[in-house]
């Protein structure tokens, strides 16, 4: 059973038996949020999508009280590594894939911005496909829509897909991702933090259900859902 938590923004917790695995944490400046970084003191793994401040604030301090291993491109955990002194560091690139403890990590292309606070280099933005226990998670963290979408992550179990417009896709580019890589089950993120990226979530579901054969989940900050194993 994989355990998976909306911490609020773009932040995700996924818990298994055995290990806990956080995704963009944003916890202290996130205003949607009110888990809080000593909340996750067993946290094993911090998967870092892009450099951005609403992705990777509170990473490091996590990673340093946890001693969880972050995984992120190269550019960003070289940084973690040198500029936060964090001991275990997985850097990635876009199409690569790595086997963890808790299952697979491949590192998919986003069609976004990436910088680090400080300027540093901070190579491509990316999403992540986990596979755990049998089961297939695209998280397609901050992006527009591209076609690729479908090669990397077609049929997955699980999409958790932006929908908050600005800044990724918005409402109507997320119907047309899940037309393309007919997920199970979507789940949106990056929707309702701040003002400029509020939408109507009700209206979200109702397309996804008319329009797609995807069943959308829409989950109040901290509620979680669970899939089963598959193997
Ligand atoms: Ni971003
Ligand atoms: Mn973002």
């Amino acid at each position: 059973m994989t355990k998976i938590t909306w911490l609020g923004h773009a932040s995700w917790l996924i818990e298994t038996a055995d290990h806990c695995i956080l995704l963009d944490p944003f916890l202290i400046d996130n205003p949607a949020a009110t888990a809080k970084p000593e909340d996750f003191q067993s946290c094993t793994h911090i998967l870092v999508s892009h450099g951005h401040f609403d992705h990777i604030s509170d990473a490091a301090a996590i990673a340093s009280q946890a001693g969880a291993t972050v995984i992120s491109g190269f550019e960003i955990a070289e940084w973690f590594a040198e500029k936060h002194q964090i001991k275990e560091t997985v850097g990635m690139n876009i199409g690569g894939k790595i086997s963890l403890p808790f299952g697979s990590v491949q590192m998919i292309p986003a069609l976004h911005s990436n910088s680090l606070p400080d300027g540093s280099p901070a190579g491509s933005a990316s999403g992540f496909l986990l596979t755990i226990s049998g089961q297939r998670i695209y998280f397609a963290c901050d992006t527009a829509f591209f076609s690729d979408m479908s090669y990397y992550a077609k049929g997955v179990d699980l999409a958790v897909l932006p929908i908050g417009d600005l800044f990724t896709m918005g409402i109507s580019d997320s119907i047309h991702a899940i037309k393309t890589i007919e997920p199970k089950m979507v789940l949106p993120s990056h929707y309702g933090t701040w003002p400029p990226i509020a939408v109507n979530i009700q209206q979200w579901s109702e397309a996804v259900r008319s329009e797609t054969k995807a069943e959308p989940k829409t989950l109040a900050v901290n509620d979680s859902i669970h899939l089963p194993a598959s193997n």
